[in-house]
């Protein structure tokens, strides 16, 4: 926190916006995002390859916070987007994000899914395994239509992270695997293809990673490959995508680099790398999510309950949990909270913030230093903006939050708080026959 976002009242603004009136105005639990973050990280992410002179994409990968406001501010900051299902596709369609612009990622997307970008000329489909690629030959002879794809591979890098967010090992479900020749195999097949065009080559290899080693090592083992499709094939990748998974500070122990840092080492390995070979320079495409959204957003919640046991860590309930943030349960994610009255006030507590779901294992923070709290109290959890609200249940039929979008002083409404009636809306009598 930045002392800009204390105001008068000694409360905690984002951007620009009072968060206890945003609690009283809105409810809690509340989502609010600070935009102007969201765009300014855009930005800077932007204006390392500028500073390099590349051809590039910063693709936002949309899945760690997917929806229509989300995808306008992204088009209006110029990111492509990478989209991994139908439902986020529509969502962009939606937006009028502009389709030329926009990834489909995802290791079984299903023939709806691949005519669905089709029909709306989707920019790239990332090819990731070989059912895929003749589900969508087919579908191009059937539509009598062209696609540009790029080929996910399996670089075999291990990054150091939470092991169900690696994805670059060789034992993943994700991409053609190099070493026994299937992503050589893919390759002849979309050049044999005339209804595809092979734009390049994409490997992702996690998501929360601090170091850089793993970015240079995927930037070596995409140029390797693609120096050999050039020897091998006289192909020349037009694009290199080294995937995202910039990681972001959650908590006081985390040291991870700037996102522009690990940007800025991964076009000089890529550079360096290339000037080895007879290639020409690919433009360079990153997919982040996390480092775009996550430190933008907020999550508001309301003290209620509390739980004191003589020699045990009380238990502060808070009016949402594991259904809002499912992070901490899933992955024991850390983050940090503040009281939203009083930001910086001295802790007199440790605390475990405990969500309202029937589970012992919905705890937000096992350890959260806090002044004392009273019902009613607003609570801040911080950087919650990437896969909250996107990994969102109705776990316990509780409703989903609202989303707010803050900027320059301005709050607005962009997804509506869920009410009972959208709970049972799906749902249908049995009638027993
Ligand atoms: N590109 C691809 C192909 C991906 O699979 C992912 C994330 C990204 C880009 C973006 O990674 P990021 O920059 O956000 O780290 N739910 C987990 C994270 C799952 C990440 C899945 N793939 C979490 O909450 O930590």
């Amino acid at each position: 926190l930045t002392e800009q976002q204390i105001n008068a009242a000694g409360h905690l603004t984002i951007g620009g916006c009072d968060a206890i009136e945003l609690a009283h105005k809105y409810g809690t639990p509340l989502v609010v995002y600070d935009v102007s973050r969201i765009r300014d990280q855009i930005r800077r992410f932007k204006k390392v390859f500028e500073a390099n002179q590349v051809d590039y994409a910063v693709s936002y990968a949309s899945k760690a916070f997917a929806a229509i406001a989300m995808y306008q501010v992204a088009a209006a900051a110029g990111a492509h987007i990478d989209v991994v299902s139908g439902g986020e596709l529509y969502t962009a369609i939606k937006a009028g994000f502009p389709m030329d612009r926009v990834s489909f990622h995802g290791n079984n997307k299903s023939a709806d899914e691949l005519a669905m970008a089709i029909h709306h000329h989707v920019g790239v489909i990332m090819l990731d395994n070989f059912h895929e690629t003749d589900l969508l030959s087919q579908l191009l002879e059937e539509n009598d239509a062209k696609i540009k794809v790029m080929l996910r591979i399996t670089p075999g890098i291990a990054a150091h992270t939470n092991k169900y967010i690696q994805t670059g090992q060789v034992d993943s479900k994700f991409g053609f695997d190099l070493a026994s020749g299937q992503a050589d195999e893919a390759l002849e097949k979309v050049l044999a293809n005339p209804r595809m065009e092979m734009l390049g080559l994409h490997a992702h290899i996690g998501s929360q990673i601090f170091e850089l080693a793993g970015f240079e090592g995927v930037a070596d083992k995409l140029v390797e490959v693609a120096s050999h499709w050039q020897a091998k094939y006289g192909y020349q990748a037009r694009v290199i995508n080294v995937g995202g998974g910039f990681g972001i500070r959650y908590v006081s122990v985390d040291h991870p680099l700037m996102p522009e840092e690990f940007v800025d080492a991964i076009i000089k390995a890529i550079k360096t790398a290339v000037a080895k070979t007879n290639l020409d320079l690919p433009a360079i495409w990153i997919e982040p999510g996390r480092s775009i959204v996550g430190p933008a957003g907020y999550n508001l919640y309301t003290v209620g309950s509390r739980k004191d046991v003589p020699g045990l860590k009380p238990y502060v309930t808070v009016d949402g949990g594991m259904g809002d943030n499912i992070r901490p349960a899933l992955y024991q994610a850390e983050y940090e909270t503040v009281l939203a009255s009083n930001p910086h006030a001295p802790i007199e507590e440790h605390v475990r913030l405990a969500g309202k779901y029937c589970e012992s294992g919905d705890i937000l923070s096992q350890d959260q230093g806090l002044p004392a709290t009273k019902p009613g109290d607003v609570l801040a959890m911080l950087d919650t903006g990437a896969y909250g609200y996107a990994m969102a249940s109705n776990y316990n039929r509780n409703p989903r939050p609202a989303v707010v979008f803050a900027e320059n002083g301005h709050d607005q409404l962009v997804i509506e708080r869920e009410s009972y009636a959208d709970l049972v809306h799906l749902d249908r009598p049995y009638e027993q026959q």
